[in-house]
């Protein structure tokens, strides 16, 4: 293993709960807790845009997370979007998205994704009089082969939307192929990064995609979202925005005052994860989630959807034990003060493509940077149990 548990810059966790609901939100890292904290005693709340101190003092701290987000997923600042979660966000872009459609054009999903990365599409498109389509990935293995969405690309394509990862089977896909194939035919990508985040280096640049939409509580910081537009496209798309509001810049797609004490701590949960390094976050997770993962696979009577191995994934495993509903699972976990959801989680063609929409879908159990190996062997106890007694 490289390094401990962080468990103790979390306070979160420091009631003995082991906490694997991190793949619907983490808990706040100290830093994050006192930066937004501290934001909010100081003596600069305002509005930014005006002559006095503290209006200046808030535009710069707007500026100053800017760049740390911007070096966090190796990206132009002046792409970065604040607003208060990924859902809101995608309404938006796809909105904006919507009025440059026309009909006949194509906007190309998958079933990997969440609902949030279909649905504000699937309106878009409706509106538009556009098709939406979405690729199906492979319920066996439950991985997405890039074929399967490059085949459905061709000259009416205009925009691609693909999973970072997905918050229910733990698949990151190989996304570089998709997003070449796209560009090929002039079409734009927009990425669902919020479940891939939290656990692997993301790098704008090297992806090459022209949009990516990420939620900061699913990293360490409070609750709130950004996305990243590549500014020429901003400045293309026709943003919803009252008059007065920026015609040019992040500002245009940021409707209203946005959420300065959320923006402090976004900011310094960024800066942690740069301190602590990505690749180093993925290391000790994957060496945690190990044991996990072949642990649920080597007890009889459970089964365990999503790839079968470490590669291509994020630490995020989903299953069920036979004659025991999730909710059940869910239920007897948290008697044992383990969190972890059942059900869908918002992966609605995750659950259908599986067949498990009427069997109360899945047990999710997701590792994030302050759980330990004693975590792991915590749920699998549990585990152990009800598959005995089943
Ligand atoms: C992969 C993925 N996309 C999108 C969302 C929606 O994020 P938000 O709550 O910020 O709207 C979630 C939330 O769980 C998610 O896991």
């Amino acid at each position: 293993m490289t390094s401990t548990s962080l468990r103790h810059r979390f306070p979160g966790v420091s009631d003995g709960w082991a906490r694997f609901d991190a793949p619907a939100g983490t808990q706040m890292v100290d830093v994050s807790i006192e930066a937004t904290s501290a934001w909010m005693q100081s003596t600069s709340l305002a509005c930014s845009g005006g002559w006095f101190e503290a209006s200046q003092a808030t535009g710069d701290l707007v500026g100053r997370a800017r760049d740390t987000v911007g070096r966090l997923f190796h990206a132009d600042p002046a792409g970065v979007v604040f607003g208060p979660n990924m859902t809101t966000l995608t309404f938006a872009v796809s909105r904006a998205v919507s009025a440059t459609l026309r009909p006949g054009d194509r906007v190309i999903g998958t079933r990997l994704d969440h609902e949030a990365n279909v649905s504000p599409w699937r309106y878009a498109c409706q509106a538009a009089g556009a098709d939406h389509v979405l690729a199906p990935f492979d319920p066996t293995t439950g991985t997405l082969p890039p074929e399967h969405v490059i085949e459905l690309i061709d000259e009416r394509t205009r925009w691609v939307t693909l999973p970072g990862a997905s918050n229910l089977l733990g698949t990151a896909p190989d996304l570089r192929p998709i997003i070449d194939a796209a560009h090929a035919v002039g079409a734009r990508v927009y990425v669902d990064a919020v479940a891939l985040a939290p656990h692997q280096r993301i790098d704008i640049a090297a992806l090459g995609c022209d949009a990516l939409v990420t939620s900061p509580y699913k990293w360490y910081g409070p609750h709130s979202g950004l996305v990243w537009i590549d500014p020429d496209l901003m400045e293309e798309l026709p943003a919803f925005k009252v008059r007065p509001a920026p015609d040019h810049g992040p500002g245009r797609f940021e409707t209203g005052m946005p959420n300065f004490e959320a923006i402090a701590g976004v900011e310094a949960a960024a800066r942690f994860l740069l301190e602590e390094d990505m690749d180093r976050v993925a290391a000790y997770e994957m060496a945690v989630f190990e044991p996990l993962l072949s642990g649920l696979q080597s007890i009889r009577g459970v089964t365990v959807y999503g790839p079968r191995g470490l590669d291509g994934r994020t630490p995020t495993a989903a299953f069920r034990i036979d004659g025991v509903e999730p909710a059940d699972v869910a239920r007897a976990m948290a008697a044992d003060r383990i969190a972890v959801w059942d059900g869908h989680n918002y992966a609605v063609e995750v659950v259908e493509s599986l067949g498990l929409t009427d069997r109360g879908g899945v047990v999710r159990a997701g590792l994030a940077r302050y759980l330990d190996p004693d975590d792991v062997q915590r749920l699998l106890r549990v585990v152990e149990r009800l598959a005995a007694w089943s």
